[in-house]
């Protein structure tokens, strides 16, 4: 069975693709259903091959099965079900795994575990309104939170009288979706990122309906836009002069940047902090991490966050074997993605400068970003005089896919732990002739 042959089954009973974001959508010409993957290389149904640096939007940094979570799975599964119990059974590993995320991530006094990053966003913003008692939250311009009422869609409105909630149905919104719950747009205020003056103007003049600043510290859902620097750390000053939780929503920067998340890379711990991912080792599975006097209304039965596969069994396994790997050596994981990731930044910036091309790289460990339009030496900071050229990754993403190589749709590529230097070398070799092809 070829793709295009699964292609007509697959339309004939799925509506769509499974994570249907629009811009994602766009991007694919056609489908691709992966047959086989080992380390970073996938062989579609026609038996073409790829270098994978999309990684299933973000959780398979380690690579495909590694053979140490593998190995793992395999002998649970031979011992006990994938699931044992969620809320009243548990596993010895839980243990194990939750002693591990508070020992690493700054801001874990005590965590939580789901499934999804969305019910971890969602709790958290439960848990603030019930400990400021609240109604409202700040979240910010092309940042991403999941696919909830409250936090999906919107575009700061420049022009809004009065309290400053997202605009909505905005054309260049592509996270814009109909159908949401009444209400749902009053329940958050949207504002710039890194705009430090309409944070402090938001909060003199409404700080007292606010419960939280729901942040993606570094923004990978835009262009990996950074923090400017000083900005977190102003942010975590106006979070307590007005009594406000921050949550960090390290859902993309969790065991990417850090085995700490972006909180310990930058060193500015929140209140609270939400972690999916890569935090389960390629298995769904999501973290809240946070302080006690937040997260004991949950223990206090006040904040509810139940889910009956919350805590999921086999996710715990794989997750622990993951982050085993990623503490060995005082973490060297993480110097090695830093490696790679600046390898391959060189090697993708000596072909934009040959081929005297407009196009930055934007960087962080374990991710980097080509931002069209722009001086090689660029950094994406402020994104209201910039448009990002979505046009032009969407291009890209499938130049490269043509030739073997598969990014994130919006352009990004993410970098695993897993390529050798024969990939890296076939990768600089395929961008070369895509960036050819394009310009
Ligand atoms: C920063 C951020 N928060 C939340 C989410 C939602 O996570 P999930 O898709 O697991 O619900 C995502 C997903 O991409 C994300 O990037």
């Amino acid at each position: 069975m070829n793709n295009k042959e699964l292609t007509e089954r697959f339309n004939k009973v799925y509506v769509n693709a499974h994570s249907n974001m629009r811009a994602s959508l766009d991007s694919f010409g056609q489908r691709f259903f992966i047959a086989r993957a080992e380390g970073s290389h996938m062989w579609d149904a026609d038996g073409n091959e790829f270098i994978d640096y999309m990684h299933a939007f973000g959780p398979n940094i380690l690579g495909a099965h590694n053979p140490e979570i593998s190995q793992a799975m395999i002998e649970f599964l031979q011992t006990r079900p994938p699931m044992i119990g969620g809320g009243a059974l548990f596993t010895p590993e839980d243990v194990e795994l939750g002693e591990r995320l508070v020992k690493h991530i700054p801001c874990a006094e005590t965590v939580k575990l789901n499934i999804t990053g969305t019910d971890a966003v969602q709790l958290a913003i439960r848990l603030a309104r019930v400990y400021t008692g609240r109604p409202r939250f700040i979240r910010f311009h092309d940042q991403y939170h999941g696919w909830a009422d409250n936090t999906m869609g919107g575009r700061y409105d420049e022009n809004a009288e009065g309290r400053p909630f997202a605009l909505q149905g905005h054309p260049d919104d592509y996270r814009y979706t109909e159908g949401k719950a009444p209400g749902a747009n009053e329940q958050s205020f949207m504002i710039p990122f890194n705009e430090i003056e309409i944070l402090e103007e938001t909060l003199k003049k409404y700080g007292d309906e606010v419960c939280m600043i729901m942040m993606e510290p570094l923004v990978l859902n835009h262009g990996g836009m950074k923090p400017y620097p000083g900005y977190l750390e102003k942010v975590r000053s106006l979070c307590d002069e007005y009594g406000v939780v921050l949550c960090f929503d390290e859902i993309q920067t969790g065991f990417r940047l850090d085995i700490g998340g972006a909180q310990a890379y930058y060193g500015v711990t929140p209140d609270i902090a939400t972690f999916a991912k890569c935090a389960g080792g390629g298995l769904p599975l999501s973290v809240l991490a946070g302080k006690m006097e937040i997260m004991k209304l949950i223990a206090e039965n006040r904040v509810l966050g139940p889910g009956t596969f919350n805590g999921f069994s086999l996710s715990i396994i794989s997750a622990l074997a993951s982050i085993k790997i990623m503490e060995r050596d005082d973490c060297a994981v993480f110097k090695q993605l830093e490696q790679t990731t600046q390898y391959i930044k060189k090697g993708l910036l000596e072909i934009i400068k040959r081929r005297d091309l407009k196009i930055g790289i934007q960087d962080e460990t374990g991710v980097l970003y080509p931002i069209f339009g722009v001086d090689p030496d660029f950094v994406f900071y402020f994104d209201r005089d910039l448009k990002l050229d979505k046009s032009s990754g969407i291009r890209f993403f499938q130049e490269l896919a043509m030739r073997g190589i598969v990014i994130h749709p919006d352009g990004r590529f993410f970098i695993s732990t897993v390529l050798s230097d024969e990939d890296i070398e076939k990768t600089l070799e395929a961008c070369d002739d895509s960036l050819g092809a394009m310009f």
